[in-house]
């Protein structure tokens, strides 16, 4: 995880005196005399920034409007997510294992009950990776309305830019009335994604068995050809929290 990495680089440069002379171009072999140590931490002035602007960064993002995470999982992270079970334990590494991933083209799906926590750590794959989030429903919505000559956006570039984002969670998957819309406008994105080598994650509250009937056939065999599933199961967090309250 980007996050991490940076967390734990920051501490290493605070601490470990070789490693901050390794990234300011300093010899990390003998005793640096009184005057050059005062170089050094002249020097490291500028890299610790560095790190710490990338880590504001990271921790800011999903509170922009760019990252399209509704303000209520803008906090979500990883660094929040409970496991509570050895499910979850499990659920949260692969997560994580796909967010880290270099070189991703895959495809995540997750699937599975409500309250489990899916958003939350879809939204969290966001932050890490500075990547962007849409409901399947405010896709649909963008597509139809970019029809609309007053619209901002043509429908080539919405596409465009959901088919070019770094990383990309589509949430509320399989479920909207426009079928044959959603069919449409996620076998082009996924087909896209592909060919750009691209990471998405796919979220859905339904069954797997039934989320892959309401996709349809061009969907399905992208899916099949691209993803890796991930189940999520258990009693609701937000009942959960209720009863903690
Ligand atoms: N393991 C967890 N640790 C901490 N918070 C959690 C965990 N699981 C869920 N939550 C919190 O519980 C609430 C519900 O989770 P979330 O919205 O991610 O569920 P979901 O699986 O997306 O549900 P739905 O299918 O209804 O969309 C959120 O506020 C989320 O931050
Ligand atoms: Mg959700």
């Amino acid at each position: 995880m980007r996050e991490q990495n940076l967390i734990d680089e920051l501490k290493r440069f605070d601490t470990d005196e070789i490693y901050a002379r390794e990234l300011c171009d300093f010899p990390t072999k003998g005793e640096l005399t009184v005057h050059d140590k005062a170089i050094l931490e002249h020097d490291k002035i500028p890299i610790r920034e560095r790190i710490v602007n990338e880590l504001h960064l990271i921790q800011k993002w999903n509170h922009k409007k760019e990252s399209g995470v509704p303000p209520r999982f803008a906090e979500c992270s990883f660094f929040n997510f409970e496991c509570r079970t050895e499910n979850e334990k499990h659920i949260f590494q692969k997560v994580c294992d796909f967010v880290s991933q270099e070189h991703n083209e895959g495809v995540l799906l997750m699937t599975g009950a409500k309250g489990t926590g899916k958003t939350h750590l879809g939204t969290a794959a966001v932050r890490d990776t500075q990547g962007r989030y849409v409901s399947m429903e405010d896709l649909i919505y963008k597509v139809e309305s970019s029809m609309n000559f007053k619209s901002p956006q043509t429908e080539e570039e919405v596409f465009a830019d959901y088919s070019t984002t770094k990383f990309l969670v589509i949430d509320e998957v399989g479920r909207s009335l426009k079928r044959e819309k959603e069919i449409e406008i996620l076998s082009y994105i996924l087909r896209k994604r592909y060919d750009n080598q691209l990471p998405t994650i796919v979220i859905s509250n339904l069954e797997k068995k039934v989320l892959m009937k309401n996709l349809g056939e061009a969907v399905v065999d992208r899916l099949r050809e691209t993803a890796t599933s991930i189940e999520f199961t258990g009693e609701s967090y937000r009942i959960l929290k209720r009863k903690v309250a």
